[in-house]
């Protein structure tokens, strides 16, 4: 396996990261520094990969994982605050996981796990685009102006959002339901798009990653992804 590929296995980082690694001689294949950018790993065993002078292990097997992250939890793999993380949960599926992108502490939903550096790293790309769908609980009154803002675009401080797709999905008396699809992910970017049109975010779950739902699945479980869910992303 390609020496680069063996890292971003191994969950380190992404190929393209790696290579940077390997040609800036920070990579050690069973101690001598290896810069060369092809460099194939024996996978047979007895190689000792390091990077930064860590050793890193063999290439995991790869996994992929949908979790309903619960409200409170902190989307990071530790936190020198020690509050609940994301990590706490999956603990059961094994591996050195790490979030695919990261939603807030009091967001709920569907939040992606893995342990393949590349996978991470071509979701988060600005470049992918890649649909994300939340459902938001809003209080404050909404007009069809307002809407044709959250459409369009709307400054968020310094940052005019991408065209959306927003959909009043229930109209209750004193909130609104609202059904939001990004292509994009500022921070705190549902909950900033309606403060930016005098409205407030009471309630906000993430429903779908491009075509991988959330459905039915029970907040704090995880699942893992089916390979057809892995292939579409
Ligand atoms: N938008 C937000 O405001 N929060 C999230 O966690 C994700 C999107």
């Amino acid at each position: 396996m390609r020496l680069n590929k063996y890292i971003a296995h191994a969950g380190i980082t992404s190929r393209r990261k790696a290579d940077e690694l390997i040609a800036a001689g920070k990579v050690r294949v069973s101690g001598r520094v290896v810069t060369e950018l092809g460099f194939d790993v024996d996978e047979g065993g007895g190689v000792a990969v390091e990077v930064d002078g860590q050793p890193i292990l063999p290439a995991a097997k790869l996994s992929y994982i949908a979790l309903n992250k619960p409200k409170g939890y902190i989307t990071t793999t530790s936190d020198e605050r020690g509050r609940a993380t994301v990590m706490e949960l999956v603990s059961g599926a094994g591996g050195r996981l790490f979030p695919v992108g990261r939603l807030d502490g009091p967001t709920t939903g569907l939040l992606l796990l893995t342990n393949d550096g590349d996978f991470a790293y071509r979701l988060t790309h600005p470049k992918h685009e890649l649909v994300k769908t939340y459902l938001a609980r809003v209080t404050g009154a909404m007009t069809e102006a307002k809407l044709r803002r959250l459409r369009n675009g709307v400054d968020i401080g310094g940052y005019v959002t991408k065209p959306a797709v927003i959909e009043i999905v229930k109209a209750g008396e004193h909130s609104l339901l609202v059904e939001v699809r990004i292509h994009e992910g500022k921070n705190r970017q549902v909950r900033k798009m309606f403060a930016a049109v005098g409205c407030r975010v009471t309630e906000l779950e993430r429903t779908a990653i491009g075509d991988v739902r959330l459905g039915n699945l029970l907040p704090g479980h995880w699942r893992k992804l089916t390979s057809r869910e892995v292939a579409s992303l």
